[in-house]
């Protein structure tokens, strides 16, 4: 079995990669270098000599506050971008697995987020990744969207990692008035194992929990033993060009290990320091 990954120099497909090669696919990993997402032609012509089995849509424009002033880019790639990848997949009848976002919701809902709950997207980057969506629900039989949400991996830039940054500060201010689930790359893709031998349809994968980005930053200092003073602020004192919703943490489809157990184990991994 053949599964090609796009967004393949990305923070989830190095880690999706070794665990997919772990349950017995080639993996082909591909990504700008190879086709432009928002080249149809270059699309459909790189998957059609691919021939895959399975194709996993990792890539994308991620760079959330940047897709304020570049909407119309955001657009092509999440949006006509996912419309070419999902036509490719249905004219070679193989199933798609679409990466999708928290950031799809308003953050309005007062209890965790399940798949059929109304979206309604704030910012441009959750606009554009909904839009790849209605695509994929359009355009393909045999399709998982998966959405997750706050990612951080061993290779892309992430949250924990920017704290870490910032280990031997004395503090640091962190905003306390956003709420979502922290989600390891590793155990995202070990989720899509799992729902690989599951009905198609949409699906949740986050860390199990929730809690805030300063409740987030400070489990990451105490994790490795740094003395650093967070600071709980609103989102208002850090201004921020995209809106985030305040509560956008999911209700696993599937059971995943708490996000503090997690962290942990990251951290581990990354032989940093750990209590
Ligand atoms: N990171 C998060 O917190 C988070 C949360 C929820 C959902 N997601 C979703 O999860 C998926 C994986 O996220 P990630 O953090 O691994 O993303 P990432 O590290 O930013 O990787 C995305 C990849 O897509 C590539 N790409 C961008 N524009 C492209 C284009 N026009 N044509 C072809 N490839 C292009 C990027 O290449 P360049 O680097 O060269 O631009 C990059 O290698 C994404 O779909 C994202 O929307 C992420």
């Amino acid at each position: 079995m053949l599964a090609l990954v796009t967004g393949g120099n990305g923070m989830f497909a190095g880690d999706l990669a070794p665990i997919l090669e772990d349950e017995g696919y080639d993996v082909i990993l591909c990504d700008i270098e190879d086709f432009d997402l928002c080249n149809e032609d270059a699309v459909r012509n790189y998957i059609l000599a691919a021939k895959p089995d399975l194709i996993i849509h990792a890539a994308g424009y991620t760079n959330v506050e940047q897709a304020e002033a570049e909407p119309e880019l955001a657009m092509n790639v999440n949006g006509l971008g996912t419309k070419y990848v999902a036509h490719v997949a249905r004219e070679i009848d193989v199933p798609l697995v679409y990466i999708s976002t928290d950031y799809v919701f308003d953050g309005e809902k007062k209890t965790q987020y399940v798949p059929d709950d109304a979206t309604n997207p704030l910012n441009v980057y959750g606009k554009t990744k909904l839009e790849g969506e209605n695509y994929v629900k359009e355009i393909c039989e045999r399709y998982y969207i998966v959405r997750t949400s706050w990612l951080y991996g061993t290779y892309g830039k992430n949250f924990v990692q920017t704290m870490l940054m910032h280990k031997n500060d004395e503090e640091i201010k962190v905003v306390n008035d956003q709420i979502g689930s922290p989600t390891w790359t590793v155990d995202l893709a070990d989720g899509i194992i799992k729902i690989l031998n599951m009905p198609y349809g949409t699906y949740h994968v986050s860390g199990s929990g929730k809690c805030s980005w300063y409740e987030f930053a400070c489990e990451i200092f105490s994790a490795v033993g740094a003395d650093v003073k967070v600071i709980p602020v609103p989102s208002v004192e850090v201004p921020q060009k995209a809106k985030r919703p305040a509560f956008s943490s999911m209700k696993p489809s599937i059971k995943t290990k708490n996000w503090k157990e997690s962290l942990k184990n990251y951290l581990f991994i990354s032989e940093l320091e750990v209590d």
